[in-house]
């Protein structure tokens, strides 16, 4: 695996958490599964006992990870702690980095069936990874979690090797002449490309979505496929969760009131109400403005109470503080990474909502449901995949799913699943459905599996010694 991202190491979002809890799944069944991530705190000296491998990069074996963790230090990606700078730099820093480890995989020996690359911060290891064994035998997976990120660049903000590493590609004629696409070059080059749910596949697909890369999408025909996240239920489950207190067996709807109790006073809510939480990264992407917008209208029809934690546009955060402070005793807004109160949250809340305005998988909703805990989502990507709407007559569905991207859209879904909770035998039964759920690793780890069986197959029907 190749990422920039790894729970509990380096993480913004659940690039992380995918990527830990997918090779956790794969190790366990007897995989042997190594992590190559950046180190993006080695001190300058860099760490003692790294090896040292070429262009004053490094690699140094993590410690006590339950999975093989290799750290890739290099001067380029600076030792600052930051994972993005968000900006141009990150061109080079993420360059160096999959140049690095393309050369440490060489240096420890790594001869790899599949390199395993994730999103546009290691796109092009597939095509350096064909340069240079021993991985130039392995076979190559690109799992695109965000097309809205694609490591677009000027030309001439890349370091020279980089600037000639992608001219002499030969499908860089289809590029621009002054812009490079980092993850369209992986989708072009790697052997299969995936994502991770069906509907966010077929949705990219087009170019309502494809955000300019899904013609070279389709393109890819039947080597481009969604397959759903799924989650490390030791971590994400009433009964183990490390983050919170008392932990609850589910079902056990005591167990769970305590949590949300606890929640409720750590952020000064009284729990009389139902609660309504949201962790998200504060960005378009993600439709909390929505809820924003909202606000007024819903703090007037229901009794409902907000929990809201997370970080990202600053006008957004300056919102959500200014809505904590005109309402303090209906709304709490936490703002920052908080790992921990995340946690709580999912869990104490009765719902969580997810108003993206596209998801390609989304985690949280899949977390709150283990819970017990009532995702309200927009049906997009992989909310839809995930979240059936409830149906009081049969009893049947497992949240509240809205159409539209809209006050409107987002008003009706949370007034509707306030409904249900209001109805003592449905709000009992919608909880039983959600936590009865299983998206764990252990089985949404399957479909990888296969894939990578058929990407080894062809492999070897083209080369037959190999
Ligand atoms: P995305 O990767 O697009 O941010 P996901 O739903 O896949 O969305 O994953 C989000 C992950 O990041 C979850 O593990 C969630 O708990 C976590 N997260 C998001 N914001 C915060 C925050 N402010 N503090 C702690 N964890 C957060
Ligand atoms: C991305 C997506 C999110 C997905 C996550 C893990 O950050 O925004 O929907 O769940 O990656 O695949």
């Amino acid at each position: 695996m190749v990422s920039a991202e790894l729970a509990p190491l380096a993480k913004t979002g659940g690039l992380a958490d995918a990527v830990a809890g997918l090779s956790a799944a794969l190790a366990a069944k007897d995989h042997d599964v190594r992590v190559l991530i950046p180190d993006y705190t080695a001190p300058p000296s860099g760490r003692p006992g790294a090896a040292a491998i070429e262009g004053g990069a490094s690699v140094s074996p993590a410690e006590s990870t339950p999975v093989p963790v290799y750290l890739i230090a290099s001067p380029a990606i600076g030792s600052g702690g930051a994972i993005y700078l968000g900006d141009e730099r990150d061109a080079a820093r993420f360059w160096a980095f999959s140049r690095a480890a393309v050369a440490a995989a060489a240096a420890l020996e790594l001869e790899s069936d599949i390199v395993h690359c994730h999103d546009w911060h290691a796109a092009l290891v597939p095509a350096l990874a064909a340069a240079r064994p021993p991985l130039d035998a392995a076979g190559t997976v690109l799992t695109l979690h965000n097309i809205g990120f694609q490591g677009a660049f000027p030309r001439s903000v890349l370091p020279d090797d980089a600037a000639a590493f992608l001219a002499s590609l030969d499908d860089e004629a289809t590029g621009s002449r002054d812009w490079v696409n980092f993850l369209e070059t992986g989708i072009r080059r790697a052997s299969a490309v995936t994502t991770v749910s069906p509907t966010y596949a077929r949705e990219i697909a087009t170019p309502e979505l494809g955000m300019g890369l899904d013609a070279v999408l389709r393109a890819r025909g039947d080597d481009f496929v969604g397959i759903l996240n799924g989650v490390d239920y030791r971590l994400w489950s009433p009964e183990s969760d490390p983050f919170i207190t008392p932990r609850f067996r589910r079902g056990d709807a005591d167990g769970k009131r305590r949590v949300k109790r606890a929640v409720m006073t750590e952020l000064g809510l009284a729990d009389d109400a139902p609660l309504i939480g949201a962790v998200s990264r504060l960005f378009e992407q993600k439709g909390l403005d929505l809820l924003v917008d909202a606000l007024p209208t819903l703090l007037e029809r229901t009794r409902a109470r907000f929990a809201v934690l997370g970080s990202g546009n600053p006008d957004l955060e300056a919102a959500l503080s200014r809505a904590a402070k005109t309402w303090p005793e209906r709304i709490a807004f936490r703002r920052g990474y908080d790992e921990g109160l995340a946690h709580r949250i999912i869990a104490g809340s009765d719902f969580l909502v997810v108003p993206s305005r596209y998801e390609p998988c989304g985690l949280t909703q899949l977390y709150a449901l283990r819970y017990g805990t009532v995702p309200i989502v927009r049906k997009t990507g992989g909310l839809a995949d995930t979240v059936t709407h409830y149906d009081p007559a049969s009893g049947r569905g497992t949240g509240c799913v809205f159409e539209h991207a809209d006050v409107t859209g987002l008003i009706w879904g949370v007034t509707t699943a306030l409904e249900w909770y209001e109805s003592p035998a449905d709000w009992e039964r919608l909880c039983r459905n959600a936590e009865g759920l299983d998206f764990s690793w252990q089985r949404q780890c399957e479909p990888y599996e296969a894939l990578y069986r058929r990407v080894i197959e062809r492999r070897r029907q083209r080369s037959p010694s190999a």
